[in-house]
């Protein structure tokens, strides 16, 4: 029997879409992600996998289930036999109930082989002056080629090979942990040749595989241990074990690309850094992270190939549910380049500067958009809009707010530009957790919104307030278009029966944002006790006004700054005398 824990332990670290993804191609479908369903014939996707809630299902063919059921389904296994596969992926020892003695490691001679490697390289290079004083050169101390364990793979073929069958292992042994190649002849070389070494450790110190780089320019720069047994791409990341036994503070680490990024960080003493080795982080690697961090500072290189895998890896850390945020390192350094020109506090200075996801992604789409130019502003806001549409409705209000400022477009602009995109996603999409969806979608809606359907509704229903507001408001006061529509129509079918407006409204409102405007308005609970509706009306028109007083207040501001730039002295002063006026105008309201 294999316990309860295990089970668990055993769902939680293989994460669904991981493991459906390395047999079935998914494409993220707004929350879920889909594909062409592996247990019947299909050629539109009709399978989807939801990472929320970790289970997949076909709406084809009906096929659903968990991380293990798929596992047994795919692959025709019973469920200890799926269990104890997807335990070996994830690196769990199972111990079954009852067996008192733990089974001993099945890996224990790669560690072993892969430690007896290390201590050789390192022992090259404290005898070879060439390879030292590269890593002298480039600032490394001999306390930190001590801790990392750095070495040296000579220039030679068969060193390592010899080596190693001396102290007893065998050539499958040392292909098992790649560190020899096999040539189409049969025989056996060394992988890594006239290279400085990096030993990759797992969290728990243990030697798992290698970096080796060349001395020089030649190619590749850095040539990695093969995937072993161990050695799992995507499932470790160098240095976390010497940020463990530093003591992580803050729950807090900073995920750099690199060796020597890593490397040098800790050397100047900050030691809550890891390096990803220049590939995307993956969720195994989030996982890994939580138990130690809830926080995550990436910095990646400043080139675009660093910038895409930022956004990728930051987009992980985040459905992981850590605080991301981004370190920008200046003048196209990488941080080790930066921390050994700059120094350390330049260093943390960078650290206290790292913008919050968002802000890094609306920066990055802001990126040489000239303000002056409309299309430019429309993609910016275009983009802008697509960043913060999973934002919550609070953080969606602000981020709004700022992008309306800096881009001088109105707030509206935006909101019909994200509800726009629900719509669109909405409408192809298969979803099994359709109110999750729904309830994720929800934005603020600016107040002016509410109070405009408020009126339509009182048009409708109350004889008496339709009276009073045609006397007040005029059809163009109204700011959403779709509003000016259904302030028409109720206008011309007034002497129809409420029952009958209203089926007439439906019929006429024939583009999908007065329909949609229209169902709100009936829908909205608009409660009045007293039949004041001259006050009530008055109300709603006020937060209205307040709406473009304060559109032309950051219009007026933004071409006060655009003039201020040009020299434009007097069209400026006139514009303050507008913005005063305006600012009397809110006053009053
Ligand atoms: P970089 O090219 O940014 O190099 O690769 P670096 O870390 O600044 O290296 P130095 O400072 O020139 O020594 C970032 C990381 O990507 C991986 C390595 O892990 C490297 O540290 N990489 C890079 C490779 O695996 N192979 C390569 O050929 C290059
Ligand atoms: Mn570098």
């Amino acid at each position: 029997m294999i316990s309860e824990d295990t089970i668990q332990k055993v769902k939680e670290q293989n994460d669904i879409v991981d493991v459906i993804s390395e047999s079935v191609r998914l494409k993220k479908s707004g929350r879920n992600y889909s594909g062409l369903c592996p247990f019947h014939h299909e050629k539109t996707p009709s399978f989807s996998v939801s990472q929320d809630k970790q289970i997949y299902k076909c709406f084809g063919c009906g096929e659903a289930g968990n991380v293990i059921t798929f596992v047994m389904k795919y692959r025709n296994l019973g469920f200890t036999e799926a269990l104890k596969l997807l335990a070996e992926r994830a690196n769990i020892q199972i111990e079954e109930e009852g067996q008192k003695t733990v089974r001993k490691d099945p890996y224990e001679r790669l560690y072993k082989i892969n430690t007896e490697a290390a201590r050789f390289f390192y022992k090259n290079l404290q005898g070879s002056k060439s390879s030292k004083s590269y890593f002298l050169g480039r600032g490394i101390t001999e306390g930190t080629i001590r801790r990392f364990g750095l070495g040296y793979a000579l220039d030679n073929w068969v060193t390592l090979l010899k080596y190693l069958k001396s102290k007893g292992y065998s050539e499958l042994d040392m292909l098992n942990a790649g560190l020899i190649i096999r040539n189409e002849k049969g025989n056996y070389y060394d992988r890594f040749r006239n290279r400085v070494m990096f030993p990759v450790f797992d969290s728990r110190g243990r030697v798992i595989g290698f970096g080796g780089r060349v001395l020089d320019d030649s190619k590749p720069k850095y040539l990695n241990s093969p995937e072993t047994a161990v050695f799992k791409k995507g499932t470790n990341l160098y240095g976390l074990n010497f940020s463990i036994k530093n003591k992580i503070e803050d729950r807090t680490i900073i995920i750099v690309e690199g060796y020597m990024d890593c490397i040098s960080l800790h050397q100047y003493g900050i030691t809550n850094v890891v390096a990803s080795l220049g590939t995307a982080l993956t969720i195994n690697q989030a996982k890994l992270l939580k138990r130690y961090v809830d926080k995550v500072i990436i910095s990646y290189d400043a080139d675009l190939a660093g910038q895409s895998a930022t956004i990728r890896g930051l987009q992980i850390l985040k459905g992981e549910g850590f605080d991301v945020r981004v370190l920008t390192v200046p003048q196209g350094k990488d941080p080790d380049e930066y921390i050994r020109s700059n120094g350390r506090d330049a260093f943390l200075k960078l650290i206290d500067n790292a913008l919050p996801l968002i802000d890094y992604k609306i920066k990055r789409a802001k990126e040489g958009i000239d303000l002056n130019n409309h299309e430019m502003v429309i993609s910016f806001i275009k983009n802008a809009a697509e960043i913060i549409s999973d934002l919550n409705p609070v953080e969606k209000d602000i981020y709004i707010k700022q992008i309306s400022e800096e881009a001088g477009i109105k707030e509206q602009a935006i909101y019909d530009l994200i509800s726009d995109n629900i719509h669109k996603n909405s409408s192809n999409m298969q979803d099994m957790n359709t109110l999750d969806n729904f309830g994720q979608k929800l934005y603020v809606e600016p107040s002016y919104i509410k109070a405009e359907r408020s009126i339509l509704r009182l048009m409708h229903d109350e004889k008496d307030a339709y009276d009073a507001i045609i006397k007040t408001i005029s059809k163009d006061q109204f700011i959403m278009e779709s509003h000016k529509k259904i302030f028409d129509l109720i206008c011309e079918n007034i002497d129809l029966d409420h029952k009958e407006r209203q089926n007439r409204i439906e019929l006429n409102c024939d583009n999908i944002e007065s329909s949609k405007e229209w169902t709100h308005i009936l829908e909205m609970e608009l409660i009045y006790e007293d039949e004041d509706f001259e006050k009530l009306i008055l109300d709603f028109t006020k937060e209205i006004k307040k709406y473009r007083l304060e559109e032309s207040k950051k219009e007026i501001m933004n071409k006060i700054k655009q003039c201020e730039l040009n020299g434009l002295m007097d069209e400026s002063l006139k514009l303050a005398q507008e913005l005063i006026y305006i600012q009397k105008e809110l006053g009053r309201l």
